[in-house]
């Protein structure tokens, strides 16, 4: 959800590092600006005094302010940008919130659930409140700590220990940094179910929500566990608990550098995102199998009796990591015959679910920071459940908190609408399906190595449609007036039918719905009138089972009663043809990995759409990157 920067570098000023605390901040905050663009602030200390900005909107209003109301010159500085939860999108809700006077700064991400029995407290001691958040509550409970407790020492760890003291009373997630004008040349944070890194310079360190907010000046991280505080300066970084222990982070290399943070020549990360999927199915199947195709999953550290014995698998997720899930299952279930569900993670531990130490949980999540599917492990792990993560973002706490992880490597995805970890998602969740089906000797090695070989020839076939995208970017610029748009699909083509029709909503913002095509019959039908644009993603006709004569037969339905047909079917598939207004071909390809292709013209259809509206596609209306709530 929100974004959070902090900084400290060496008090003699932007002659010596080069930059400021502003420079650090802002920049970073640019980078996380897709985790909640409702507004943004700043904080420097400078003078012996806390200065900051805030503005509701996108990071630019900030920008235009500062511009208006210069900072001083500072080496100590937080920023924010914010995902609203308590408290509408306003100036006064803008993080960071002041106490002790105006000489504590707080920046937060998260949700401090018993704020209200906190406000309480405070406004019988007389602290007034301007915001209607959370957050203001936890900057007010840490400045009366400092100064009312601890009576302003900063000679026995000062802001740290109020820190301490303050996380002790919060309940909830939250990851918070402060600043104290009598503690000029320190950032304190602290973390609970909720993200937060460290980054180390020479003279300076660095902290934020992921390593894209420090990215451009340091690759050394480290890992922070749950319930830690550390406490920076230009020279050190010391982590306790939330009691004062001495505790540890585990530091580790980032392997992206900032250009592929960048656009890369596109008007948008989307589009450039879309376009970098050949890579990130490619780098996700890299260094996966030996010279003989036999898989070697080197992160999947689980005793392979344990995967020998599951007897059912259950995938949480959310969104469109779900759908990913969705399309999981039909591997998963015909490669290891082992029954999969896919469930919705927000809805999983609330069903009272059956759940022993022969099933396995695989987890689906990009940022590895969703706070459902967080929550859905837990809950699985306390079961006895063995837990699989496959997540696109290094260090983030999902992976850290299963048993084994299988990362995907689509490289960092800004725009809040997935595409290529979507792709790389399921790339994921076939090595691992291939895995259990070559572990239990539910396939035979040659099979494997036929499927690796088919998966390899994936990315050059992604390539191919989008060398062709003119004709599907056409259409979606065309249909810019459309009111509604429904999607069909059947077997893998349904979860691509649904995350089309997702694309199109967060995109958008225009009724979209996918359905299973046999399932029209059974009420959606009469949604369809003169005019209704649907897409269907029609199975390949080859192969024994085809579904595809059944799906034709769909699309005759939706036509006879007035339906727009666009089509996406094999290329050789002449027989659609005459059912479609429109057809965009993908390259052949066995029907279970179709999904890795069909998907891609519903992508740049929902890009070229919302473009058209003039929308911005990076950052639609109400939605963040990281879902870190519940
Ligand atoms: O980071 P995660 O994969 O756990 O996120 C899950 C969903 O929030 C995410 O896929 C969301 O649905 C996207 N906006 C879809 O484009």
């Amino acid at each position: 959800m929100c974004g959070i920067v902090g900084y400290v570098g060496r008090t003699s000023g932007r002659a010596d590092a080069g930059h400021t605390a502003l420079d650090v901040v802002l920049e970073g905050l640019r980078r996380l600006e897709y985790r909640g663009y409702d507004s943004a602030g700043v904080a420097v200390v400078a003078d012996g005094e806390i200065s900051s900005r805030k503005k509701s909107g996108k990071l630019s209003n900030l920008l235009a302010e500062l511009d208006a109301r210069p900072l001083p010159e500072a080496m100590t500085g937080i920023g924010h940008t914010r995902w609203a939860t308590h408290g509408g999108p306003t100036d006064q809700n803008a993080h960071p919130h002041l106490s002790d006077g105006g000489k504590l700064a707080l920046i937060h991400n998260g949700i401090i659930e018993n704020f209200a029995e906190l406000k309480l407290e405070l406004v019988a001691k007389g602290v007034e409140f301007a915001s209607e958040t959370d957050t203001e509550v936890a900057a007010a409970l840490l400045g009366d700590i400092f100064r009312n407790k601890l009576g302003g020492d900063v000679s026995d760890g000062g802001l740290t220990r109020a820190m301490e003291l303050a996380c002790q009373r919060l309940e909830g997630a939250f990851t918070l940094l402060a600043v104290h004008a009598d503690q000029p040349d320190v950032v304190v944070a602290a973390r609970r179910n909720s993200p937060l890194v460290v980054g180390l310079g020479e003279g300076e360190n660095f902290l934020g929500s992921d390593v894209s907010g420090f990215i451009d000046h340091t690759r050394r991280a480290v890992e922070l566990g749950q319930d830690q505080i550390v406490t920076i300066t230009a020279d050190s970084v010391a982590i306790t608990d939330f009691f004062g222990a001495p505790a540890e982070g585990k530091e580790y290399h980032v392997n992206w550098d900032p250009e592929s943070a960048e656009k890369g020549g596109f008007p948008s990360f989307m589009e450039k995102e879309i376009h970098d999927q050949p890579d990130a199915v490619g780098q996700t199947l890299l260094g996966r199998s030996d010279i003989h195709g036999k898989l070697t999953l080197d992160e999947l550290r689980i005793d392979p009796a344990l995967l020998k014995s599951v007897d059912k698998i259950i995938v949480l997720a959310c969104g469109t990591s779900a759908y990913a899930g969705q399309v999981a299952k039909y591997a998963i279930e015909h490669w290891c015959r082992i029954p999969t569900e896919v469930e919705l993670s927000h809805e999983f531990r609330y069903r009272d679910p059956i759940v022993d130490a022969n099933t396995l949980i695989v987890s689906i999540s990009q940022s590895g920071e969703t706070m459902d599917t967080l929550m859905a492990v837990r809950y699985a792990k306390e079961q006895g459940a063995k837990t699989v993560s496959i997540c696109n973002t290094n260090g983030s706490t999902i992976p850290r908190e299963s048993d084994a992880v299988l990362y995907t490597h689509a490289g960092p995805e800004i725009a809040v609408a997935s595409t290529k970890a979507f792709l790389a998602q399921i790339t994921a969740a076939y090595l691992l399906g291939l895995y259990l089906a070559q572990l239990r000797g539910n396939k035979f090695q040659g099979e494997i190595k036929d499927i690796l070989a088919d998966l390899a020839k994936i990315p050059a076939k992604i390539q191919r449609i989008l060398d062709n995208e003119g004709q599907i970017k056409e259409l979606g610029q065309s249909m810019a007036d459309a009111k509604s748009v429904l999607f069909l699909g059947r077997h893998v083509g349904f979860p691509v039918a649904m995350e089309g029709a997702l694309k199109l909503k967060e995109l958008a913002y225009i009724h979209a719905e996918g359905f299973a095509a046999g399932e029209l019959k059974h009420g959606p039908i009469a949604l369809i009138e003169e005019g209704q644009p649907v897409f269907v993603v029609v199975p390949s006709p080859r192969g024994r089972d085809s579904l595809h004569s059944k799906v034709v037969s769909n699309i005759q339905e939706v036509r006879a009663r007035g339906a727009k047909t666009i089509v996406i079917a094999e290329e050789g598939d002449e027989a659609v043809k005459a059912y479609a207004e429109h057809v965009f071909y993908i390259p052949e390809t066995p029907t279970l990995l179709a999904p890795l292709l069909a998907t891609v013209p519903l992508q740049i259809f929902a890009l070229a759409l919302a473009t058209a509206k003039g929308y911005d596609v990076d950052q639609p209306r109400n939605l963040a990157k990281s879902v870190t709530v519940e």
